[in-house]
């Protein structure tokens, strides 16, 4: 029998959940600091963490948080965020094992959200964020950070290819006008737009999702025969490594 999508994800990122715990690209960053400013000044009485992965969002959060709840459709990765949580002293982290496209909360029940290179995973982004919104009070801040695909047709579907390539759990990076339309219909309004730009170590990258060595050199193959405009653009080195857009959207529920 063929493996649904959901299954996939939790096959690749199970087996790789340390890794994702231990990986400096996603402990570290302004971002997750933003995050915790955001958290500082709201302290949420409950907040959540939406493919909170190695967690890093989850402690950023926590120590200005009441409960906070790190959700993930892999038990391994919210194994590998309980022991992290506990040998950090973070009494109030909770996980739940849960599809962002159907989350097990009731409405208006969370004072903050946090959601961090997850949503390019998502087999109903839409849905996601509808879930988002609903389980947020009105007025309560959510914090959506992913790759973004350039709006150049040319650069998008080279992202894609390698992404896909590189991890065939990946759906879609999302173009910033998409994440706006896509955020305004699940009713959040966009307050700022921050973005910059993440150089992927190229065998860091693959080594991460340990990607089979045929999808990594058909990688390398692709980024070999691409012509100067996708070169220039994701700074493409001898090596394989590149420059991935980012971008933080800072919204509130509506
Ligand atoms: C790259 S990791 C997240 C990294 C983490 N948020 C951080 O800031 O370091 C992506 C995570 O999204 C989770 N994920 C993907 N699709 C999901 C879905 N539909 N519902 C819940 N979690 C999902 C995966 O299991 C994986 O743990």
């Amino acid at each position: 029998m063929k493996s649904s999508h959901d299954t996939n994800v939790t096959g690749q990122f199970g087996p790789r959940a340390r890794a994702y715990v231990e990986s400096a690209v996603h402990a570290q960053g302004a971002d997750l600091a933003r995050i915790a400013e955001m958290a500082a000044a709201t302290r949420p009485g409950r907040a959540i963490d939406l493919g909170c992965g190695g967690g890093h969002v989850t402690y950023a959060m926590a120590p200005h948080a009441g409960r906070m709840v790190a959700c993930d459709l892999s038990d391994d990765m919210l194994t590998a965020v309980a022991d992290t949580a506990r040998s950090r002293d973070m009494t109030n982290v909770e996980t739940a094992r849960a599809s962002v496209e159907a989350l097990p909360f009731a409405d208006g029940g969370f004072d903050m959200l946090g959601c961090r290179f997850s949503a390019h995973h998502w087999q109903d982004v839409d849905a996601g964020l509808r879930e988002a919104r609903r389980v947020l009070k009105p007025g309560a801040p959510a914090l959506f950070v992913d790759v973004v695909a350039p709006d150049a047709p040319l650069l998008d579907t080279h992202l894609q290819a390698v992404e896909l390539l590189r991890d065939t759990s990946h759906v879609r990076d999302y173009a910033i006008a998409e994440w706006r339309e896509k955020l305004a219909r699940a009713g959040f309004t966009v307050a700022t737009v921050t973005t910059w730009r993440l150089r992927m170590e190229f065998p860091v990258w693959i080594a991460r999702m340990a990607t089979p060595a045929t999808l990594a050199t058909a990688i390398r193959v692709l980024q070999d025969s691409a012509p100067e405009e996708v070169r220039q653009h994701f700074a493409i080195e001898p090596d394989g490594s590149f420059m991935l857009d980012m971008a933080m959207f800072e919204a509130v529920a509506g």
